[in-house]
């Protein structure tokens, strides 16, 4: 494996920094404390070397430190705010979001975080309303003949928590896409070490990311249902061969505004102080099953 790993010697003051915050151990310094490649195999290819080197001496897999963006202050309150006023999105201006804004939010995914630095996500992206209607359509249709079955309807009348959601969409609501006129799918390698926890970690950057440009977006579970239900939307989708469908998002242009955050419910918190624990087996076993459930 070449990871192309370059030392700038004119630039490099021997500091270190790149070979102690190497995880892997692939990094040492060499006789004259420069650092090298010893043991590619091992590298993650986390750029971290790259990203810490205080004078840019250090070029890895042809990137050169020039190129990268800056790390700047920003405003804490900025963060929380964005974070507390997002909101999910069931009304969409019937327009198309513009092409570089969607170029933005696409050059903005590279950089989210994927378990071992996996970083194999593929995202399939709906940028045409035209194409979301034709998705809409035949999403629907397939859904209408799955819940005229005898025993679908026989379940699906009994599910209460799912009865209105069920009579909203016979009634022709748009129950599943809310008029939204894009979405993208996630999708990773099925030997992916962290599926699940990659595909989610993006769409949450999506999310936030989307709403500091002006959008509006909504997690989509009925959609990804319907992939898991369907496989052959993945086909549609363009979903790489041996990938599996984590989620979806919505987004678009909001045909509404929020003024002010929500109050949410307090979830629970608990600070752990040093103290001894006595677990009788009976909480063994149940801790035991809580945590393998599901
Ligand atoms: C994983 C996940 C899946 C969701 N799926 C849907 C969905 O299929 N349809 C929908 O209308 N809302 C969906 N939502 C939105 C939630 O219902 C929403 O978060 C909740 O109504 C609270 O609103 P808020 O996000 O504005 O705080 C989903 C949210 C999450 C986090």
């Amino acid at each position: 494996m070449n990871h192309k790993f370059k030392v700038d010697e004119n630039k490099c003051i021997k500091c270190g920094l790149c070979v102690n915050d190497c995880l892997t151990g692939a990094l040492e310094k060499n006789k004259d404390n420069l650092p090298f490649m010893k043991n590619p195999l091992k590298c993650i290819k986390c750029q971290h070397c790259f990203a810490i080197c205080p004078n840019g001496a250090i070029s890895i897999m042809g990137k050169n430190p020039e190129d990268s963006a800056a790390v700047k202050q920003i405003n804490p309150d900025d963060i929380l705010n964005l974070i507390q006023t997002r909101r999910s999105t069931r009304n969409y201006k019937q327009e198309n979001v513009p092409k570089e804004t969607i170029e933005k939010l696409k050059a903005m995914l590279n950089y989210v975080p994927t378990g071992c630095n996996f970083h194999k996500l593929h995202f399939s992206f709906i940028e045409d309303i035209n194409v979301m209607d034709e998705f809409r359509v035949m999403v629907n249709n397939k859904l209408i003949s799955l819940l005229n079955t005898k025993t679908v309807k026989f379940f699906a009348d009994k599910l209460n928590k799912f009865a209105k959601y069920k009579d909203a969409f016979l009634n022709g609501e748009d129950v599943i896409f809310r008029g939204a006129p894009h979405l993208v799918v996630v999708s990773a390698p099925i030997e992916s070490p962290c599926i699940n926890q990659d595909g989610i970690i993006a769409l949450s950057y999506f999310e936030l990311y989307a709403k500091s440009l002006g959008l509006s977006t909504l997690w989509c579970g009925f959609c990804q249902a319907v992939l898991k239900l369907f496989p052959s939307f993945c086909e549609y989708l363009q979903i790489p061969k041996g990938y599996q469908p984590v989620y979806v998002m919505l987004f678009g242009i909001g045909n509404i505004e929020y003024k002010r955050a929500t109050q949410p419910d307090e979830f629970t918190f608990t600070t752990i102080e040093q103290h001894e624990i006595e677990v009788g087996i009976f909480d063994k076993i149940k801790r035991f099953f809580w945590n393998f459930i599901r």
